[in-house]
């Protein structure tokens, strides 16, 4: 695919999609990650001399305008890290937007209006997506965490000018290419989170590439029921035994080294003061429920992970927001930051958690995208990737 340094890109207007959709408590930014990290594309414009339009969602505002929703304190976090004038245009199609382009000089960054504030954004509008068009010469995709959209702003304009990658775009599409397409060996794939449904996919796809696939999280009690184990209050997915065995089995089929948790922490309520105690997983008590993954577990992970050359990382191994329950997530982040192997953390949830332990930094790449890296590593084609014409 084609990226932002193969065209021509000098006094064009350049309609740039990126993903500001950062947390934010009480109107502050907490995590400008993926701020910072689309600096690099807007930087090279800048320093090429285009005219900067950037375009991002915020939320979900279901095409109405929302004013908690607009894109003001993201303006001004850019203003502050770019080192430049961010200027901020209230909608983000129409005249008054156009009289605003029309006014950029090379070099300068407007920021248009939450995308998402249209109704056609996320229908995929040709209308909005050919207004979108209307603004620039040039569209640029940096958006990957919002790439598994087919959104006006991340699809659709593709269809009325030439489409490119931006750098972060690149920068994850080559990583997590690399590691599913020629994954350097032992490859371990650590599968977390709480939802088997939403983990199947992956899982499945994972089968076929990894060597060892490590689960934990609130799905692994499926899991461990569909070989006959009591539960307990554990999370349990009734609908997808079935399939939990199957996966097993076909592990076993493929020669995928696949664990399951051996002990789990479990607790009498879903609080911070709560009771808890770890136990084997043949000894869950019928009135506690599983929230981590236990000290032999942690260590038998840390043990894999250590060993292995490619990691890649999707969802927490317990409930890591409360502490008493974030051991198992923390020691997953602590083996990934020191193992030689190169380390992958598929954002979202995992992302959110090595950040809070403080050890982004140490790990080899952590995506921008939540639901987009995980639509990656299930196999789909991604539709702000397929939309890039290259022309
Ligand atoms: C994300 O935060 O994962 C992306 O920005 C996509 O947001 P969405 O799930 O609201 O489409």
């Amino acid at each position: 695919k084609k990226s932002v340094r193969d065209v021509e890109v000098a006094g064009k207007r350049v309609f740039v999609r990126v993903d500001f959709n950062v947390p934010v408590e009480n109107g502050q930014i907490t995590d400008d990650t993926r701020i910072r990290e689309t600096l690099p594309t807007i930087k090279y414009l800048v320093e090429q001399g285009a005219k900067v339009i950037l375009a991002a969602h915020f939320g979900r505002p279901n095409g109405q305008v929302v004013e908690e929703l607009r894109l003001t304190p993201v303006a001004v976090k850019l203003a502050e890290l770019l080192g430049q004038n961010v200027f901020k245009a209230d909608q983000s199609v129409g005249e008054i937007v156009k009289a605003q382009v029309d006014a950029l000089e090379n070099g300068d960054v407007l920021l248009l209006e939450n995308v998402r504030f249209n109704e056609g954004e996320e229908k995929n509008d040709p209308e909005l997506a050919k207004a979108f068009a209307d603004l620039a010469d040039l569209f640029v995709n940096d958006a990957f965490g919002a790439a598994h959209r087919a959104h006006a702003s991340t699809s659709g304009i593709a269809a009325y000018i030439p489409a490119v990658s931006g750098l972060l775009m690149e920068k994850e599409l080559d990583v997590l290419g690399k590691a599913l397409n020629n994954p350097e060996r032992p490859f371990t794939a650590i599968v977390g989170g709480s939802k088997v449904k939403d983990k199947i996919a992956v899982i499945e796809n994972l089968l076929n590439i990894a060597d060892n696939v490590l689960i934990g999280g609130g799905l692994s009690y499926t899991f461990l029921k569909a070989q006959g184990y009591e539960i307990g209050k554990s999370l349990l997915d009734n609908s997808k035994l079935d399939l939990a065995l199957s996966f097993i089995a076909k592990a076993k089929e493929k020669g995928v080294n696949f664990l399951l948790p051996v002990d789990i922490v479990v607790t009498d309520k879903f609080s911070a003061d709560a009771n808890t105690q770890v136990v084997d997983i043949d000894s869950i008590p019928a009135d506690w429920e599983g929230i981590d993954i236990g000290p032999k577990t942690r260590a038998l992970y840390a043990d894999v992970i250590a060993k292995s050359k490619l990691v890649v990382w999707n969802g927490p191994m317990g409930v890591f927001e409360i502490e008493p329950f974030s051991h198992g997530t923390r020691a997953v982040a602590e083996a990934c930051a020191k193992t030689e192997g190169y380390t992958v953390i598929g954002g979202g949830d995992s992302a959110a958690a090595t950040e809070k332990f403080h050890l982004a930094e140490q790990m080899n790449h952590m995506s921008t995208g939540g639901g987009a890296s995980l639509e990656f590593m299930e196999g789909k084609a991604l539709p702000g990737v397929v939309a890039l014409n290259d022309k």
